[in-house]
């Protein structure tokens, strides 16, 4: 059986780079795959959050993903601490994983900056959590972007080493499912790093919440360079923002880079960024009308986690107790 887990954090807003690096492809593969979508909660307090807002984010996100086409009565949505076998398994794989694996993982570094002493635990074992999220559930498949590549090498090396230490068949290996033309959607402000929830310029990434007004302001003040539009893909090396802003059009549109390369060869950047402007609100808009729409019932939300929730431990509780024999637990 072919079986799906993804997650997102509640940290913030949605962005363009969840949405097309990760959702879209989400809403897409729901056809094919056993689907369990999650917010995850506590992911997120590996660094601080403010418990109302982490509260109002988990809420938001989830609006965004129903907003988005994931079909929470096909497939399971839900917060990931309303499940205990995310941190009953993250446990067992802090005592698999080797503290030489986490050392190399560049998003600690990233994350924790320079003063590696002050970051939470949390932050450091955070990995072995995600491995976790994935195995509690056997899911085989993994749709994510490309910065959650090395998190995934990861979880299949702690998934061998379970099977290894205790001689069995227990953990499949899972595979990422990265889509090739939104792998890494890059800032508005400097084509050399990731759209990110945590940039402090809001210029930097185009939300899910904005309206199209600010959608329009962004991407017209996105950094471009001096040049017009190039006729080959080869024509965009050394020029990251020109790439990044027509792979998103392309990203956007469904079609492929070099297509949007010929469309718009050798015109400026205006008439582009007009283009782009039309393209993003009309595809963000209605799932920004959407998410509106539902955060304003958020009982409605509530009730959507709690029944995900309960689908998702329905799965997950009975694997965790083969896990607890094959460790030797003695359990209730
Ligand atoms: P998070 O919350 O940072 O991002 C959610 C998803 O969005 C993708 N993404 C991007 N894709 C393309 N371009 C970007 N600029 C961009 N920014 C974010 C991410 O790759 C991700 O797929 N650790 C994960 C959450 C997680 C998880 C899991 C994912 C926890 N447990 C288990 C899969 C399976 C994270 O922080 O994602």
């Amino acid at each position: 059986m072919k079986r799906i887990f993804s997650g997102v954090q509640p940290t913030g807003n949605l962005h363009l780079g969840n949405y097309l690096g990760a959702i879209r492809n989400w809403v897409r593969l729901q056809d094919e795959y056993e689907c369990i979508f999650c917010i995850v909660d506590m992911h997120a307090i590996t660094l601080w959050q403010d418990p109302k807002e982490l509260t109002r984010n988990i809420r938001e996100v989830t609006a965004g993903m129903i907003a988005a086409g994931v079909d929470p009565a096909k497939h399971i949505v839900f917060n990931q601490s309303m499940v205990p076998a995310h941190a009953q398994l993250a446990w067992i794989f802090n005592c698999v994983a080797r503290m030489g694996w986490l050392n190399r993982m560049t998003q600690f570094k990233d994350k924790a900056g320079k003063h590696k002493e002050n970051a939470s635990v949390g932050l450091f074992a955070y990995p072995n959590l995600m491995s976790a999220d994935i195995l509690t559930y056997k899911a085989t498949h993994v749709p994510v972007g490309e910065d959650q590549k090395q998190h995934l090498e990861l979880a299949r090396d702690t998934a061998q080493k379970f099977n290894n230490d205790f001689g069995v068949e227990f953990f499949p290996l899972p595979e990422p499912i990265i889509p090739p033309e939104a792998a890494r959607i890059m800032s508005l402000r400097d084509g050399a790093k990731k759209m990110s929830k945590s940039d402090e310029s809001d210029y930097s990434r185009i939300n899910m919440t904005d309206d199209a007004d600010t959608i329009a302001l962004k991407i017209r003040k996105a950094k471009t360079d001096l040049e017009p539009l190039p006729a080959t893909l080869e024509g965009l090396e050394g020029r990251p923002e020109a790439s990044n802003l027509l792979g998103i059009y392309a990203a956007l549109s469904g079609k492929e880079k070099i297509q949007v390369v010929t469309q718009f060869e050798g015109k400026q950047f205006s008439d582009f960024k007009k283009e782009l402007v039309d393209l993003a609100v009309s595809v963000l808009g209605p799932i920004n009308t959407e998410m509106k729409r539902l955060m304003t019932d958020t009982n409605h939300i509530d009730a959507v986690l709690r029944s995900g929730a309960e689908r998702a431990d329905a799965i997950a509780a009975p694997i965790i107790r083969e896990v607890y024999d094959i460790v030797g637990f003695l359990r209730p």
